[in-house]
């Protein structure tokens, strides 16, 4: 396969940063293709650890041409900040994204007094309000200057909010000026790119159940993780997509408020969260830690189009006594295995659960899949049936050759 997605299949941080590096070697574009810095894809190699909140986690690898989609919103303060350790990299930006002013990020947090939503606080809901709104303002307005301030000024004013953008452009001046010969039209950067054979990885940023039509709304985010809004967001053909890596993290977590059903209230809980470091690499809270839901997970499969699976921190379930899988949900004495609409009825649900046995062992130094527990084989091949989709990676620990691969998946075929 040519053209592959990377997708959380949960509420984000599956490790997606993580597989999107160990698939980079095989990459010749990288395509972040929705949301912004609220993501956080934490790399890590040798002695490094990169926290990458905007640019695409192949940025690493000097020969990938890194690009921030059409259906992005971005950040220039943290787009110019990140770039800083990657001199050599080659980064593109799509004329097409909108832009997040520091205005944007005041709204966030004025509207977060009131809705709780638990966002990241990083604008993303109101420049995405403003894109659909039909007021945003495109990378494309940075190309003229004055341009730039008169349509960020009248922004404000629409908001009611003081702004300079004559001060904020003059701010950012010398790093406006070096970034505008790499903003491109990436619709058509793409299609000279596939037709001249080079292989693109689409990667993702949140995960299905923070996808702003098919995850727990309104406890989302404000754009669509999920495959399916690949082809729109970055302006190709659907058909040209081969294949979709789905990112499930072994357990589950989740930041920010909103239902989870299979949360976990006990020792545990803050047993993963120490052992993992499950803290938000954007805003340090702590995650919120679950068992798996297959339930949500079936759901995330089906809206996205999962082709294969990389299971991530499968070491950490070492810590369970008793590996607890969600199967379905009881909603009002009912059994359903579905993913409520509603969010009081998803609210409402209680998992049922089957038990697996566990691995109380360390597996983060095995490289090879024959030489994994048992249990740990058993609850893999527990997910793969249950999913319907091949598993193709299992990660045992952040570092890259941390990674058990089953299969390659740019070398598997298309069915
Ligand atoms: P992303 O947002 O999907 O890229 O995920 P994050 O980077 O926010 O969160 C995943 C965290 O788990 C990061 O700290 C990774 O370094 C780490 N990680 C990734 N894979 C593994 C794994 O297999 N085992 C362990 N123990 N940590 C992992
Ligand atoms: P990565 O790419 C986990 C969550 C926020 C909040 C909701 C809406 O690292 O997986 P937003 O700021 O997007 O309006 O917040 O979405 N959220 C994430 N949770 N990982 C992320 O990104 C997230 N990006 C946003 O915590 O609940
Ligand atoms: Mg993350």
């Amino acid at each position: 396969m040519k053209r592959i997605a990377i997708v959380g299949l949960q509420w984000g941080d599956e490790g997606k940063g993580k597989m999107t590096d160990v698939l980079a070697k095989q990459a010749d574009l990288i395509v972040r293709y929705q949301g912004g810095d609220n993501a956080g894809h934490t790399v890590k190699f040798d002695t490094y650890t990169y926290d990458l909140h905007i640019l695409p986690s192949g940025v690493i690898h000097p020969h990938v041409i890194s690009i921030l989609g059409p259906g992005m919103v971005i950040n220039l303060e943290t787009l110019f900040n990140e770039k800083k350790p990657f001199p050599h990299a080659t980064i593109k930006v799509s004329n097409r994204a909108h832009l997040i002013l520091p205005f944007h990020k005041t709204l966030d947090a004025k509207k977060e007094e009131t809705q709780h939503i638990g966002t990241t606080k990083r604008g993303i809901g109101p420049t995405y309000s403003d894109k659909i709104n039909r007021q945003g303002l495109r990378v494309a307005s940075l190309l003229n200057k004055n341009r730039f301030i008169h349509e960020a000024n009248a922004l404000a004013a629409l908001h009611q909010i003081d702004f300079d953008a004559k001060a904020y452009y003059e701010l950012h001046e010398k790093e406006i000026i070096a970034l505008l010969p790499h903003i491109i039209d990436v619709s058509k950067h793409l299609d000279v790119a596939i037709k001249d054979g080079k292989t693109v990885m689409f990667e993702g940023a949140q995960g299905v159940m923070l996808d702003i039509s098919h995850g727990t709304y309104p406890y989302v985010t404000s754009s669509s993780p999920s495959v399916s809004g690949i082809p729109s967001q970055v302006g190709m053909a659907p058909w040209l997509l081969e294949g979709a890596l789905g990112i499930v993290k072994a357990y589950s977590t989740r930041v920010g408020e909103g239902p989870f059903p299979t949360e976990i209230h006990t020792e545990l809980a803050h047993q993963i969260r120490e052992v993992a470091h499950e803290y938000g690499v954007t805003t340090g809270r702590p995650r919120r830690i679950g068992y798996l839901d297959l339930i949500s997970l079936k759901h995330a499969v089906r809206v996205s189009g999962i082709t294969h699976l990389a299971i991530t921190l499968l070491d950490v379930i070492s810590e369970m006594d008793e590996i607890k899988v969600c199967k379905a949900y009881e909603l009002d004495g009912n059994i359903i295995d579905e993913v409520p609409a509603h969010i009081d009825d998803l609210s409402r649900v209680i998992p049922i659960y089957d038990s697996l046995p566990s691995f109380k062992e360390d597996i983060s130094k095995i490289t090879s899949y024959k030489d994994l527990p048992e249990p740990a084989k058993a609850y893999i091949s527990y997910i793969e049936k249950a999913l319907h989709a091949k598993i193709a990676y299992v990660s045992v620990g952040p570092k890259r050759e941390q990674t058990i691969q089953l299969e390659n998946i740019w070398e598997a075929s298309r069915d």
